[in-house]
């Protein structure tokens, strides 16, 4: 396999602040097992023998550091690219994007804020794209069951219905992609937002949102219960056991 053709290309939106993980570096850079949330989700990756190329986009002040971290923790024989990222996940996705050949077909979104998906899922949903799907998502079952709200800032929020949690799923990464079915939806989300303003349009957590809002068909795959996002401290706590875990298993 080369760089064209069957090989998918991954983009790595990492230019977020981590508000909700609490104050200190930006989340990508913070560390899991003495490693740098970032470097495990591009490790991630460059073990799948479907990704050929990775674009990182990182903080817009933080592209030097991370080219640096990425040749510390061993990456620099594999392409890596870094790119500045920037104010929202979508546009950070989108510039990542512009900076993949004109000749890659797939292309895998892969939040750095997963550090521990399984090569297994990457491998699954390139996979998936090369079997003929123009949008995959990896997804799981939820334990808990959910209701809708009207969100009430103080107070007890009305409960509005509760939805069949057996047609529920939690939705993660790496999701994969026609390359020309992403670039599409995202020059529609901007072109669409410079018309209406950002406020205006609904939010849209990933990029099979945007398939989904422009008609496209996204299809989910089996997902896994490592692959967590890390947004809270209890998820760090989480992903630090599970790391200890596979390294006490790595070591029999
Ligand atoms: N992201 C990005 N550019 C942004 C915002 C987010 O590349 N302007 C990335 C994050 O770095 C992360 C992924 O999108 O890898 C998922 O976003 P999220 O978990 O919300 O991370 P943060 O935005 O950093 O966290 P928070 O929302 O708590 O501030
Ligand atoms: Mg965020």
């Amino acid at each position: 396999m080369n760089a064209t053709g069957a090989v998918a290309a991954a983009v790595v939106p990492a230019a977020g602040r981590g508000e909700r993980l609490g104050p200190g570096a930006p989340k990508a850079l913070r560390e899991l097992g003495g490693v740098p949330l970032l470097v495990h989700a591009v490790r991630a990756l460059t073990r799948s023998r479907a990704v050929g190329l990775v674009v990182v986009a990182a903080p817009a002040d933080g592209v030097a550091e991370v080219v640096g971290l990425l040749d510390t923790h061993g990456l620099d024989g594999k392409d890596i690219r870094v790119v500045p990222g920037g104010a929202t996940r979508q546009e950070s996705v989108r510039l990542g994007l512009a900076a993949i050949p004109a000749e890659v077909e797939i292309v895998l979104v892969h939040d750095a804020a997963r550090p521990l998906v399984p090569v297994e899922v990457v491998d699954a949903v390139a996979a998936a794209v090369r079997g003929g799907a123009e949008a995959v998502v990896p997804a799981v079952p939820l334990a808990d069951t959910v209701k809708r709200v009207e969100p009430r800032p103080a107070g007890p929020e009305p409960v509005l219905d509760t939805p069949d949690r057996s047609t529920l799923r939690a939705v993660q990464t790496p999701q994969g992609f026609r390359r020309e079915t992403l670039a599409e939806v995202h020059e529609k989300a901007l072109a669409e937002e410079a018309a209406a303003g950002a406020d205006a349009l609904p939010a849209v957590t990933d990029d099979a949102g945007l398939v989904e809002r422009f008609g496209g068909r996204v299809v989910v795959v089996p997902g896994h219960e490592e692959a967590f996002k890390v947004t809270r401290p209890l998820d760090l706590v989480l992903a630090e056991a599970v790391l200890a875990r596979r390294r006490a298993a790595d070591a029999y």
